[in-house]
């Protein structure tokens, strides 16, 4: 039996031993499933002092060879992506392997052309079109490193990331379309890159055909440069050990930070974990809705599934454009056998009644899964019940951008599944509970902060440009384990079932904030003397933001200032981070040290301010009373 396909709970069972008897024999059964263009010397070296880790250490591969090139003998012609607009008029776009792979040959040789070196670094800011699954693996082809970055990102969040990684080229669109809107996509790189020096160049996609200032030197429309190159493009080989992308994510201090993924180990890590959580069958369609400018994507829309030969499906819509039916009607369109979503989703969905969800047939689905913040029982039964008919399993998916995979979660049909419970760790996957003095709790029925003890292959290696950072984040906390920033239960059986985070970070949609963050572009505004940024229960994105103000002149409070606050945000980092409720506030309750009691203002977010708990240690209790008075 092949450990890279489990097949039953027994299975699973017997691989996880394996996994943990002997990781390194385990994982290098796995990687033979690959193609390697040398060997590994060593499966396995690592520390987590350093933190040094490496994954079949000096082999080398291209992993677009293994996404592409590896099925071209027997698949050449079956579907790789297919591509549904967000018009549902609009015609759909399919590559079979063949093509996609042609496609990614010459945007590979555009790049080489236009002077994107190996280890290069590639921001690619484009929306849901085909050209970003091209042009992400047109860097991998050619060794450069992408550097993703969500399209709903604000110029000064672009800018701040193409900076850190001191980006050479930015790969992007005229504009897109997002539901009934079209959004410009050039101008916003155009504005972000008044203040980035390190980009020569600029491929533009068409899109929405709109007229968009091309500066000469810098800029140049993909399809023009298409046509000047050659149709094949050799994989540049890559130590295991090279970085294959940077994917900037949210912390609870500073501006976020890059994580770094390297080669050979988030390939086999990315391809284990899609084929055994999905249980993906040859000949199935199988469809994420997320973004490839997030984790979800990188691993579970390109990588994961072409890594596996699978025909793998993106979405440039919404899921309630034309109306909330739109997710079913692709379901049934394109007969989707395992469908990826959030939590988020769901629950907007859920709200919208079952008249959508039932005039769907979804009787091709076999798997769904879901992703990037905890599903509450109603969404999950929901869930189960409408969409699966009762007849699904779900899969609940924990993982983070740092983790580069999967790490909990039903392996299909072959698992315990428990509403609103991740479940069991995957093979090679040792996650602990530790607590509060950073002991690990063997026993079941508790609850701790989760870690984990061994490495994986697709964990994160550094933070970009800042490996202190990298340490600091998650390995110091409790020296020898990686601390993952999430508390967790774990129940009488061993199931794990997260329960959020438990530092500064926030999860508003399955999107990821630091408060400090959001409080840094609240204080871009002059008037503002301090603020105090806080998650809080919200029925449709699971965290809403609250934003506790004090104005240097407290006359300035009013409609006119909030608005200008709200702005100030989707300046500084998007339209997804707008603030929910803003409170104007006198003072922030304080300890005697001056550090801001965050406990306090959740506890008065969350409506719950009557039980508060102990305030003596406040600086000026009363403070307390008055944002009580206060609070939204
Ligand atoms: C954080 C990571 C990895 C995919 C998208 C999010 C939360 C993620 C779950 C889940 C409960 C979850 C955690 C984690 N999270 N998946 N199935 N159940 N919580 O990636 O932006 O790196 O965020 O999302 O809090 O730490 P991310």
């Amino acid at each position: 039996m092949s450990h890279y396909y489990i097949k039953s709970p027994e299975d699973y069972a017997a691989a996880y031993q394996k996994s943990t008897e002997d990781p390194e024999g385990f994982w290098a059964e796995i990687a033979e499933h690959f193609q390697w263009m040398k060997k590994w010397d060593s499966v396995l070296s690592w520390d987590f002092d350093g933190p040094d880790v490496r994954w079949f250490n000096d082999a080398q591969l291209n992993i677009t060879e293994n996404c592409l090139d590896r099925h071209l003998e027997e698949r050449s012609d079956e579907l790789a992506l297919i591509w549904e607009p967000n018009e549902p008029s609009e015609d759909s776009i399919q590559f079979t392997y063949g093509q996609l792979h042609e496609e990614v040959c010459r945007y590979a040789n555009v790049l080489k052309k236009n002077g994107v070196n190996k280890g290069d670094r590639v921001a690619i800011y484009l929306p849901m079109i085909p050209d970003l699954a091209i042009a992400t693996l047109a860097c991998a082809r050619i060794g450069a490193v992408h550097s993703i970055v969500f399209a709903g990102f604000s110029a000064q969040a672009l800018a701040d990331r193409i900076n850190d990684a001191q980006a050479s080229a930015v790969l992007t669109s005229d504009g897109m379309y997002r539901g009934n809107k079209k959004l410009p996509v050039k101008a916003i790189v155009d504005e972000a890159l008044e203040h980035c020096p390190s980009v020569h160049t600029v491929l533009v996609s068409r899109r929405t055909d709109e007229e968009v200032p091309m500066q000469a030197e810098r800029d140049r429309f993909l399809a023009d440069e298409l046509k000047t190159v050659p149709s094949s493009c050799p994989a540049e080989p890559m130590d295991s050990e090279d970085m294959l992308f940077i994917l900037y994510t949210s912390g609870s201090t500073g501006k976020p930070k890059g994580v770094v993924h390297s080669c050979g180990g988030y390939m086999v890590y990315a391809a284990f974990s899609f084929q055994n959580v999905f249980q993906y069958a040859a000949g199935d369609i199988y469809w994420c809705s997320a973004d490839i400018g997030w984790i979800t994507g990188h691993s579970y829309i390109l990588y994961g599934p072409l890594l596996n030969a699978a025909t793998t499906m993106m979405f440039e819509g919404v899921p309630t454009y034309p109306d909330a039916g739109r997710f079913w009607e692709i379901c049934d369109k394109y007969q989707v056998n395992q469908f990826y979503t959030a939590p988020t989703a769901i629950r907007a969905l859920m709200a919208q009644g079952d008249k959508h969800v039932e005039k769907a047939q979804l009787d091709s689905l076999k798997v769904i899964g879901s992703v990037g913040e905890p599903i509450n029982e109603e969404a999950w039964q929901w869930y189960h019940d409408k969409v699966g008919k009762g007849r699904c399993p779900v899969v609940d998916t924990w993982w983070q951008t740092e983790t580069g995979g999967i790490m909990i979660s039903g392996l299909g049909p072959h698992s315990p599944m428990k509403a609103s419970h991740a479940g069991l760790p995957l093979p090679g996957i040792q996650t602990i509970l530790l607590d509060q003095e950073g002991r690990e709790i063997l026993e079941n029925e508790v609850e701790g902060y989760l870690c984990v003890k061994f490495p994986w292959p697709s964990m994160l290696r550094t933070t970009y440009g800042d490996h202190e950072r990298c340490k600091n984040t998650y390995f110091s906390n409790y020296p020898g384990h990686y601390f993952t920033g999430d508390g967790a239960k774990r129940d009488a059986d061993g199931l794990y079932r997260i329960i959020g985070r438990v530092d500064d970070v926030i999860n508003v949609s399955g999107h990821r904030f630091g408060t400090a963050e959001i409080e840094n572009a609240l204080n871009q505004d002059q008037r503002v003397a301090e603020s105090a940024v806080v998650g809080y229960p919200h029925d449709i994105k699971g965290q809403g933001i609250y934003a506790y103000v004090i104005l240097k002149d407290p006359i300035d409070a009013g409609s006119a200032m909030e608005n200008s606050l709200v702005e100030s945000v989707v300046r500084g980092i998007g339209k997804i981070a707008r603030p929910d409720k803003i409170q104007f506030v006198p003072g922030l309750p304080k300890t005697r040290s001056g550090k801001i009691m965050r406990r306090i203002l959740r506890k008065i977010a969350e409506g719950e301010a009557s039980s508060l708990g102990d305030t003596s240690t406040l600086l000026d209790p009363g403070v307390v009373e008055i944002i009580k008075a206060g609070a939204l």
